[in-house]
């Protein structure tokens, strides 16, 4: 068996002695051109050329959980495409989510500013009654938000495709309920995959919908979002601020305007890291299971494109 590895922007070397260490048995390599076809490839964002070179490949493993850069690509017929089930991802999700709604509701912000200044000031407590968190998208990361958030008491709703039963949460399924979910929340987290249908989900309508002092925390994907409605949305205090990890264009350019204004916080796509040893394990069993004729978790729907 082989397995190649063709990773845009980070190092395929360490990812190729670690599945090797895994799988003895197989033979692993970085990917070069005109190298052998293989059987498998572990890949984040290759480039079409790669596929087009490896005729035989059963398998694609996406070493993060998003794959619309995959989607973009023209797949051959009977290519599997495999994305990372958690591996360590959904509790860093839980704790960035937690840490920015929490960081807006105690307006931890402002007590910063103070002590800075040296000032010992109190701002008057807030109910978390008040602050409804929504969680767009229960899948593996979703969901591990949403159970999270709920554990701090505040009021806990989410939004999928199909119905979720999840103890503390109302769920909302469906285009139809979009706008009922939206006018529940005041805290949006997203937590959608990039597909044609959720591009731009976040824009001057959606967001308006929400709560009055409406909170944004966008954690999947730039493309979810208008960039261009939410600067407005904050100027006027439709909406109260925004953490954001992803953008349309990445690295966020110098020139970008959401780098200085005071209501977004800034991360550099990093609110869940894929954890390398932790996926190894999970793309080596799943190689193993594959082999054995078992089905494996996360293999990826092309219709819904997710
Ligand atoms: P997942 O398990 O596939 O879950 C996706 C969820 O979104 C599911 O609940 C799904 O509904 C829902 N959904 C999809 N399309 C929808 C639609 N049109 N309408 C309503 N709901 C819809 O994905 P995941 O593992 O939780 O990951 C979510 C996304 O997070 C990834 O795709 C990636 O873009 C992003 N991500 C970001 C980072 C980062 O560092 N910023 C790290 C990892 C992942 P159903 O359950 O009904 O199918
Ligand atoms: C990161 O963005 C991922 O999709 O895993």
């Amino acid at each position: 068996m082989r397995i190649t590895v063709c990773l845009t922007d980070s190092k395929p070397e360490p990812w190729v002695q670690g599945l090797q260490a895994a799988l003895p048995e197989a033979e692993v390599s970085a990917w070069a051109p005109g190298q052998q076809p293989a059987d498998h490839a572990v890949v984040w964002a290759p480039p079409q050329a790669f596929i087009d070179a490896q005729p035989g490949l059963k398998t694609l493993f996406n070493i993060g959980a998003g794959v619309d850069a995959l989607m973009q690509l023209s797949l051959p017929p009977g290519l599997a495409v495999v994305r990372l089930d958690d591996a360590g991802m959904s509790v860093q999700m839980a704790e960035y989510a937690c840490h920015a709604v929490i960081r807006h509701f105690r307006e931890l912000d402002v007590y910063e500013a103070e002590a800075r200044a040296g000032r010992w000031t109190y701002r008057k407590p807030r109910e978390r009654a008040d602050f409804p968190v929504g969680i767009l998208g229960l899948g593996v990361l979703g969901e591990r938000v949403a159970r999270a958030v709920a554990h701090f008491e505040f009021p806990v709703m989410g939004w999928s495709r199909t119905r979720k039963e999840i103890e503390g949460v109302r769920t909302f399924a469906g285009e139809a309920r979009l706008g009922d979910f939206l006018v529940n929340t005041r805290v949006l987290v997203n937590l959608l995959p990039l597909t044609d249908a959720t591009r731009g989900i976040l824009n001057k309508a959606t967001l308006s919908a929400l709560k009055p002092g409406g909170y944004l925390i966008n954690i999947a994907r730039g493309g979810h979002l208008v960039e261009d409605d939410l600067i407005p949305l904050l100027d006027k205090g439709q909406l109260a601020g925004a953490t954001l990890d992803v953008f349309e264009t990445e690295p966020l350019p110098a020139a970008h305007p959401f780098w200085h204004h005071p209501k977004i916080s800034i991360t550099p796509h990093g609110s869940a890291r894929t954890l390398r040893s932790e996926s190894i394990a999970q793309i080596a069993g799943k190689i193993r299971a594959m082999a054995r004729g078992e089905a494996v978790a996360g293999v990826v729907d092309f219709e819904r494109g997710y």
